[in-house]
């Protein structure tokens, strides 16, 4: 990556391209934040319902007050303790803000990245980055380059290289916009670890997302190809042995022990990491891999119920829902 990119890249931004921009947590599809036709191109290229609006991406804290207006006190201190990193938070959008962003709402979400790319080219570009996610709507986020390409061949003006995502899972939105904080999506930032800023308590999503749908009703998300299972080791044993096209299925298995996993002949298994930051910064590449190997189904083995899985467990969950597993009502792409 040279200084000769980043030029580019701008360029790029300010005659209403879009790149494939590289984040701390997945690679995202940006462009300027100011420019309607720019973002039109998004909703375009991504096949996205315009009621899905895009997170906007500064580089600065300062510029929050650009894009947002009674910012409240607990915003700076979550943005001094971290920004940049994966926490977008929520709030009342000034009249900068564009409502195409926003799916006309009064509330814009908004982030500084931890990627020494992102960063360079939000603080030379003079504006801000709307990006989501450089995925179609619905399938599995990017966490490297190649990932990008493969989900836009065309239609993307450049990549910028950033390596491989630190994180590998979207960041925690926080809406600061209500009587409490709300995470409407979780990431790798816990509600614990924003209550502990704000000395306040967190609504989290497992309370939030009582509610619950049956499957079929809504669009799946962060999904491969490939329909997914989300089984607990004594569950899959049972699913193996329910019946005879089962047994001959091609099946790939994402376990945590390979030790422990059945011996079946149509099951191929993948080891993943015990620890919860291993697991999110490989699940998606994972994912990937497995996805163009062919399979007829992924199997998953199901992580702990501890607060340090909660956002994988609802990315798992959300990309598995279309194999009968019940689904959490929170839709997010
Ligand atoms: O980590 C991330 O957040 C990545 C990187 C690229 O920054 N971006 C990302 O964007 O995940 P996207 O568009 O794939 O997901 C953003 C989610 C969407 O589900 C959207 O509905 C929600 O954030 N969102 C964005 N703006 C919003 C708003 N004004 N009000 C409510 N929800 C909003
Ligand atoms: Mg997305």
């Amino acid at each position: 990556m040279t200084q000769q990119d980043i030029d580019l890249a701008i360029h790029i931004l300010k005659e209403g391209g879009l790149i494939g921009l590289p984040t701390e947590t997945v690679y995202g599809l940006g462009a300027d934040a100011q420019n309607a036709l720019a973002v039109e191109k998004i909703y375009e290229l991504k096949r996205r319902p315009k009621s899905h609006p895009l997170i906007l991406h500064i580089g600065k804290i300062e510029n929050l007050e650009f894009w947002a207006t009674q910012i409240p006190k607990q915003a700076y201190k979550l943005a001094e303790a971290f920004w940049p990193g994966p926490l977008t938070l929520l709030l009342k959008k000034s009249k900068n803000t564009p409502a195409l962003i926003t799916a006309q709402s009064d509330f814009v979400a908004i982030r500084i990245p931890a990627h020494p790319i992102a960063l360079e080219l939000l603080n030379s570009f003079e504006g801000a980055i709307v990006a989501p996610s450089a995925n179609r709507f619905g399938k599995l986020s990017p966490t490297s380059s190649a990932h990008v390409r493969k989900q836009f061949p065309k239609g993307v003006d450049l990549v910028l290289e950033g390596g491989t995502c630190e994180v590998g899972v979207e960041s925690t939105i926080l809406s600061l916009v209500g009587d409490q904080p709300v995470i409407l999506r979780p990431g790798m930032i816990s509600s614990q670890a924003l209550e502990y800023v704000i000395g306040k308590l967190v609504i989290s999503p497992a309370k939030v997302n009582n509610k619950i749908q049956v499957s079929g009703s809504l669009p799946s998300h962060y999904a491969p190809d490939t329909p997914v299972r989300l089984l607990t080791a004594p569950e899959l044993l049972d699913y193996l042995n329910s019946s005879k096209t089962i047994r001959n299925k091609s099946i790939a298995y994402l376990t945590f022990s390979t030790s422990l996993a059945p011996k079946a002949k149509n099951l191929q298994i993948f080891e993943m990491p015990p620890d919860a930051k291993a697991y999110a910064r490989c699940l998606y590449e994972i994912m990937y891999q497995v996805d163009a190997l062919g399979f007829e189904e992924i199997i998953v083995e199901r992580p702990p119920q501890d607060p340090s899985w909660i956002a994988i467990l609802d990315r798992l969950t959300k990309a598995s829902y279309k194999s009968g597993e019940i689904k959490p009502d929170e839709e997010l792409a």
